[in-house]
């Protein structure tokens, strides 16, 4: 079995900043996921370097594109490890070899049929990159989404033929109903189909950064079509040593914002018939980290800045409160408030809690050995086919689901610690195989979840489990009862409070 997951790959017009690393986070949950089940996963991020919104603020820093383009995608590049993300690459546009093979596919679209020779005449966003139907425009012929004027432009161009995919992608959207989800998006990308495909613009005349056109150096390629191929470029030379297209190719899933819908969803899937290349698994698309009507908060002031989360609590309670707060697909709203909310009640009391508590009894009672015994079987039966559970519902890119799923158990382990209150059965008389029972529950439960819980919270996950003298990550282990803890270890607060915080 083969995985491969893919992010949009980010302008490098502006900074990193929070939407980036949410999908990045997502992708990385899912790979992460998948390398638990024994599959092999390849992971794929980078940078979209070409076309006019570098360009221009390239041009207005007075530096030329490439310069700004080096400097930006240095920063995407570095955002990757501080959110634990596991890419097994970066691509960046700009690679010669990435644009070697943007060239080889589009002159075949070409050899094809599907390239004539004609004038765009239109209006045009210059911060989309994007050329806007006249149904698409706001009034004043504003853009829809960045609000300034469009631009009227016209262009001697090389078009697409996408209306010649008309039927081939309304028959795709009818054979296979999961190849956008959710289903509001798969809904909105077939409307878009049944009004109507129009030809688009595959090259630019009027600008010079981007991928040149190989049978006209006085065009470079429109700039969504060398973005949408490094999905399949980046496989070719990822790994000095071997290929990976045979292995990986097709994608299983691109994850992508709502706002580039139609690219994936329309462009992408016609320009992949017209060059012969299987099409993705599945696109699923996620909405927008809305981040209106802050509230102040005690430590992060009122900007959920991804930098200063991490560098205050750690990458792992920025992937946890993501993917949490915000049901995955959904829009939803975040804020320093909840985020800090989400870490006290959550990760400090529950989950870190119930593994320090839990550690600290096995220590106290038992010197830290855990105790040989069946697991308890109340717990057994709330456990019981959770691994794949998790594992259907991660198949369907449902992150918040299935971490909901992980946290009914972190939840359940707590209430069993209050409901066998084992610092009683300690005291009691005998009473001391009871306590086994429960301390073995406990114990394994507690290994059971952190196994689950790994894509979320890698570094925190290892950790404990480092305490528990389970390292196993594998997603078969998760099953409770088929792993065992031998001797544990104290480790320090997985999530501490935070003390300045506190007293602030
Ligand atoms: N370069 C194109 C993508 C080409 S893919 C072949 C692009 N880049 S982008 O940097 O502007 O955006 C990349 C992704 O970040 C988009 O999917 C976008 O939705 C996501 N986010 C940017 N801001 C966001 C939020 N506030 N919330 C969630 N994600 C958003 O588009």
């Amino acid at each position: 079995m083969s995985f491969y997951v893919t992010t949009p790959i980010y302008y490098v017009n502006a900074a990193p900043h929070l939407g980036h690393a949410y999908t990045t986070i997502a992708a990385d949950v899912m790979a992460r996921h998948h390398r638990q089940r024994q599959e092999e996963v390849f992971f794929l991020t980078g940078t979209d370097e070409h076309g006019e919104p570098v360009a221009d603020a390239a041009h207005a820093l007075g530096i030329e594109p490439q310069e700004l383009a080096d400097r930006n995608a240095e920063r995407f590049k570095a955002l990757a490890p501080q959110i634990t993300a596991s890419n097994d690459f970066f691509i960046r546009t700009t690679d010669p070899q990435h644009e070697a093979i943007v060239q080889e596919v589009l002159a075949r679209v070409r050899d094809n049929g599907f390239v004539y020779e004609g004038t765009y005449e239109g209006w045009y966003c210059p911060r989309c990159a994007d050329f806007k139907a006249e149904n698409d425009i706001d009034e004043g012929n504003r853009c829809p989404i960045h609000h300034i004027e469009l631009t009227r432009e016209q262009e001697e161009n090389y078009f697409f033929r996408l209306s010649s995919f008309q039927e081939r992608l309304e028959r795709l959207y009818a054979e296979r109903e999961d190849f956008v989800a959710p289903r509001t998006r798969y809904n909105e990308a077939l409307s878009f189909i049944r009004s109507g495909l129009r030809d688009v613009p595959l090259t630019r005349h009027k600008l010079a950064w981007g991928v040149r056109v190989p049978w006209d150096h006085e065009h470079v390629f429109y700039v969504w079509f060398d973005a949408l191929l490094n999905y399949y470029t980046a496989l070719s030379y990822a790994n000095a040593s071997e290929d990976l297209t045979e292995r990986f190719w097709p994608a299983s899933y691109h994850l992508i914002g709502k706002d580039i819908l139609r690219f994936h969803a329309v462009y992408w899937p016609a320009l992949l018939m017209a060059a012969e290349l299987e099409l993705p698994e599945h696109i699923f698309v996620h909405g927008y980290l809305l981040m209106q009507g802050e509230k102040m908060s005690k430590s992060l002031g009122n900007v959920l800045d991804p930098f200063a989360v991490i560098e205050r609590f750690g990458a792992d309670a920025l992937r946890f409160y993501l993917l949490r707060e915000v049901p995955f697909g959904q829009d939803g709203s975040v804020s320093t408030a909840s985020f800090e909310l989400r870490y006290e009640t959550e990760l400090a009391n529950e989950l870190g809690n119930l593994a320090s508590r839990t550690i600290a009894m096995l220590v106290r009672y038992r010197d830290g050995v855990v105790p040989v015994s069946e697991v308890d079987p109340q717990l057994a039966t709330d456990f019981a086919g959770l691994p794949a559970r998790i594992a259907a519902l991660v198949d369907r890119a449902e992150l918040t689901t299935a971490l909901e799923e992980i946290w009914q158990r972190v939840r359940r382990l707590n209430r069993y610690v209050e409901e066998q209150a084992p610092w009683r059965l300690a005291k009691a008389d005998g009473r001391a195989e009871d306590l086994d029972r429960v301390l073995s529950t406990l114990a394994e439960g507690l290994r059971a979840v952190t196994v689950l819980l790994w894509p979320y919270l890698p570094t925190s996950a290892e950790r404990l489990l480092g305490a528990l003298g389970a390292p196993d990550i594998s997603l078969a282990g998760a099953e409770l009862g088929a792993g065992s803890v031998g001797r544990v270890s104290a480790i320090d607060s997985l999530f501490p409070k935070d003390e300045q915080a506190a007293s602030a």
